[in-house]
């Protein structure tokens, strides 16, 4: 009986040897003391839930208009005039016209200019300078009776200088205009307005606007021509470089209020030159509706 009892145990000890599997050590430390029902558990326990799916990506509407930066809500009913008028416009740019005053005829409910020494002013068939108003720091320009503002006038001669060095002249043939010469060239019977500015309404007046020519003459030469010369080429593709824009490109003198004119080169700064050169900015009104205006958000926005 003595050697029955360690006999027994042996044996007991045997068969639950056999019936408990050892834990498995894959799963995490915790479950090396734990039985096979247990390590299931702990096992499931351990298993990082799968992060939430992120609710799907919802792109944001482009035909809504009032998540446009430029979004002026008081002018929400003259968006959708202007829209519904101009189906064919990217709204976006619609958006910016109509922040630019396009959707109001020319000369009608003409605004005061406030800020005509700022380099983006924009002067145009709605938008006038105070008769009054000269640059204070006009100065000769290269080497022409023409005067322009300071800046202008040095990044034109930088320019001119750089297409000199690639074999290509450049000439002034207006910069600076007053009030009083910008009428008497508007009262003239040859003029119109499709091609000259009334006064006060002329960018001339500012300063900042260049008519350029590839030869110097005192003749009247027909500056339409330019487009046909390697120096309209290179403005084209370089002028930007220098803070200079084409103020009134081909197809937009619905928008302008002019018809093209490829010698008159308009001073912005390189920056605002640059950004209108690399997000195909075409004219300076809708570079004034997307960028200069104060934006008016959408009450509870
Ligand atoms: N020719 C431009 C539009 C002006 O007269 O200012
Ligand atoms: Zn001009």
């Amino acid at each position: 009986m003595r050697k029955l009892i360690p006999a027994a145990l042996a044996a007991a000890l045997f068969i639950a040897a056999c019936v408990i599997k050892p834990p498995d050590f894959a799963a995490s430390p915790a479950a090396h003391s734990q039985g096979t029902a247990d390590l299931q558990l702990v096992r499931l326990a351990y298993i990082p839930a799968p992060p939430p799916a992120p609710p799907a990506p919802t792109a944001p509407d482009p035909d809504d208009i009032t998540a446009f930066s430029h979004y002026i809500h008081p002018n929400a009913e003259r968006y959708a005039a202007y829209i519904s008028e101009n189906p064919e416009l990217d709204l976006q740019i619609a958006v910016a016209y109509v922040n630019a005053g396009l959707d109001v005829a020319f000369f009608e409910d003409i605004i005061d200019i406030t800020v005509p020494q700022d380099w983006l002013v924009l002067v145009n068939k709605r938008h006038s300078l105070d008769k009054a108003y000269v640059p204070s720091d006009l100065r000769p320009a290269l080497g022409s009776n023409q005067q322009l503002r300071t800046a202008a006038a040095l990044a034109l001669e930088r320019m001119a200088e750089q297409m000199k060095q690639e074999g290509m002249r450049l000439f002034l043939r207006s910069g600076y205009r007053s009030y009083n010469t910008q009428r008497s060239l508007y009262y003239r019977p040859t003029s119109s307005d499709r091609y000259n500015a009334r006064p006060g309404l002329s960018e001339h007046q500012t300063g900042l606007a260049a008519d350029v020519v590839q030869m110097y003459t005192s003749a009247k030469i027909g500056t339409l021509r330019f487009e046909k010369t390697p120096q309209y080429e290179w403005l084209l593709q370089n002028a930007y470089r220098y803070g200079f824009i084409l103020r009134y490109p081909k197809e937009y003198t619905n928008i302008t209020g002019y018809s093209y004119e490829p010698w008159h080169w308009r001073y912005v700064g390189i920056h605002a030159a640059t950004k209108m050169h690399s997000e195909g900015v075409a004219t300076l009104e809708e570079y004034y509706g997307r960028y200069l205006i104060t934006p008016v958000p959408v009450p509870g926005k």
